[in-house]
């Protein structure tokens, strides 16, 4: 018999990087007023996504999820939502182009707030204060004030998910996302890369299949499928009141769902045995994802499967491997045969971001993006070996032109670190190393194809 969950069940459970609130009865108080606020997406749209990651776990399509390590207060405007969105359009663009697949677009957006801190506490000038915990917990300024948990910055997050949410909705579903225009966009980005003419060639190409459609009486304006696109929100799960709170019961099944967000994940630090996110995340019908590192083992992730998706449904869970770019070849190959010996259909995604972070020699937080890169090769040559779907990757990443992650092909140096450096949190793929990236994993996609179809030739080209 299955234990029974509840929305609050987790509390019975070890809760790690929760934050303590000086006032339970303000925390109490704004829980219940988030309850009587409307959720932000339903049920159903939840549902949609889990059966295309059941088709992404089936090897028929990709996932492409990014955004911010961190959204903030401060820097909500719509340019910065556009220009996200409008990256991760054209990194979906260039991976459907080569893989002739679709790609499942998911944001870390629109609720992406919380964060796990290695360190309980910040010590600068021989000050030392609590850490910054995302902007849904505290403030980012060092000075005592700010760093006060406040229950009240959960209603602000949640109207700022609310009207982000609202935005890529219309851009998704409204014209803007019309898949000439966002080809347009490209070709003027990639002007200034030294990609433009390998991307000028599959944008002639995606141009003459247009205007082929056109000639044949296919008017795009009237195919909703060139018109617009799906796109998704998704965060990681770690403020549990919070996800409680908005976590309602669907009338059409009577299944109960977290509305924070399509997708929710559960991080690294809170994925243990016991874990009070495991059992939130449980009893939840929201498609899961869950970060695996370098110290899961091939029992424990069998355990946290046999929780989190019992009746084995396809599209349910999505695991992140985030091991590191000289780990990965070791620790990602027994959980992948664990997984796939107790046949768990499960979509594996690459986390090449969390695995590589170093200090730079200017004192910054960087991570190097020939690391990064080759993080992702090796998740696309551990599955080629194993002869599993490379299935996804799942960057940090924005449409600023930050100066954040060194290297790329329009290089970034540790002295050029400092000149655009403004993540809340970790360091993120600017819009030129984030496009570069998404041509990088095209040719590793049409790599795995060509093996499939048996063309050893392609296989090796692509992927040397
Ligand atoms: C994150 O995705 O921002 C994160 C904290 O990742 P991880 O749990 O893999 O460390
Ligand atoms: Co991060």
């Amino acid at each position: 018999m299955e234990r029974p969950w509840t929305p609050n069940s987790w509390q019975a459970f070890e809760a790690r990087h929760l934050p303590s609130y000086a006032d339970p009865a303000v925390l109490a108080e704004v829980q219940g007023s988030l309850t009587r606020h409307p959720p932000l997406v339903f049920a159903g749209e939840a549902r949609a996504l889990k059966q295309d990651l059941a088709e992404v776990a089936a090897g028929r399509a990709f996932l492409l999820q990014g955004g911010d390590c961190a959204e903030s207060f401060a820097e909500f405007h719509p340019d910065n939502i556009r220009d996200t969105f409008r990256v991760l359009l054209q990194m979906a663009v260039v991976m459907t182009f080569a893989s002739k697949q679709p790609v499942v677009k998911v944001g870390r957006m629109a609720g992406q707030f919380a964060k796990p801190r290695s360190a309980a506490e910040e010590t600068q000038g021989g000050v030392t204060l609590p850490s910054y915990l995302g902007d849904i917990v505290n403030g980012i300024e060092f000075e005592s004030g700010a760093r006060v948990n406040d229950p009240q910055r959960m209603v602000r997050a949640y109207y700022q998910s609310a009207a982000t949410l609202n935005l890529l909705r219309a851009f998704a579903g409204g014209g803007y996302a019309n898949l000439r225009q966002v080809h347009q966009w490209t070709l003027d980005f990639m002007d200034r890369s030294p990609w433009a003419e390998k991307f000028a060639r599959m944008a002639d190409r995606i141009g003459e299949a247009l205007d082929f459609m056109e000639a044949c009486g296919v008017d795009p304006a009237r195919v909703p499928q060139l018109q617009g696109t799906s796109f998704y929100t998704s965060h990681e799960a770690l403020l549990l009141p919070y996800e409680q709170a908005l976590t309602r019961r669907d009338s059409l099944t009577g299944d109960w769902y977290d509305t924070s967000a399509h997708m929710l994940w559960i991080g690294d630090r809170t994925r243990f045995a016991g874990s009070a996110h495991v059992e939130f995340a449980r009893g939840i019908g929201n498609p899961i994802g869950m970060k695996c590192g370098p110290t899961l083992e091939p029992d424990e992730i069998l355990r946290l499967l046999d929780t989190l998706n019992p009746s084995r449904e396809p599209g349910r869970i999505t695991l992140i491997a985030r091991f590191g770019h000289d780990k990965v070849e070791r620790g990602l190959p027994p959980l992948l045969r664990a997984v796939t010996r107790e046949g768990h259909p499960v979509v594996w995604s690459c986390d090449p971001m969390h695995g590589n972070v170093i200090r730079s020699e200017s004192g910054f937080k960087t991570r190097p993006f020939d690391r990064i890169l080759a993080e992702v090769r090796s998740f696309f040559d551990v599955h080629r070996a194993e002869g599993s779907h490379a299935g996804g990757i799942h960057v940090e990443m924005t449409g600023q032109d930050v100066t954040e992650c060194i290297g790329g092909a329009v290089a970034i140096t540790h002295e050029t670190l400092k000149d655009r450096y403004h993540t809340h949190c970790d360091p993120r793929l600017n819009a030129a190393q984030a496009l570069e990236l998404a041509f990088l994993i095209a040719e590793m996609i049409n790599a795995e194809h060509a093996l499939n179809a048996g063309d050893e030739q392609v296989a090796q080209a692509g992927l040397g």
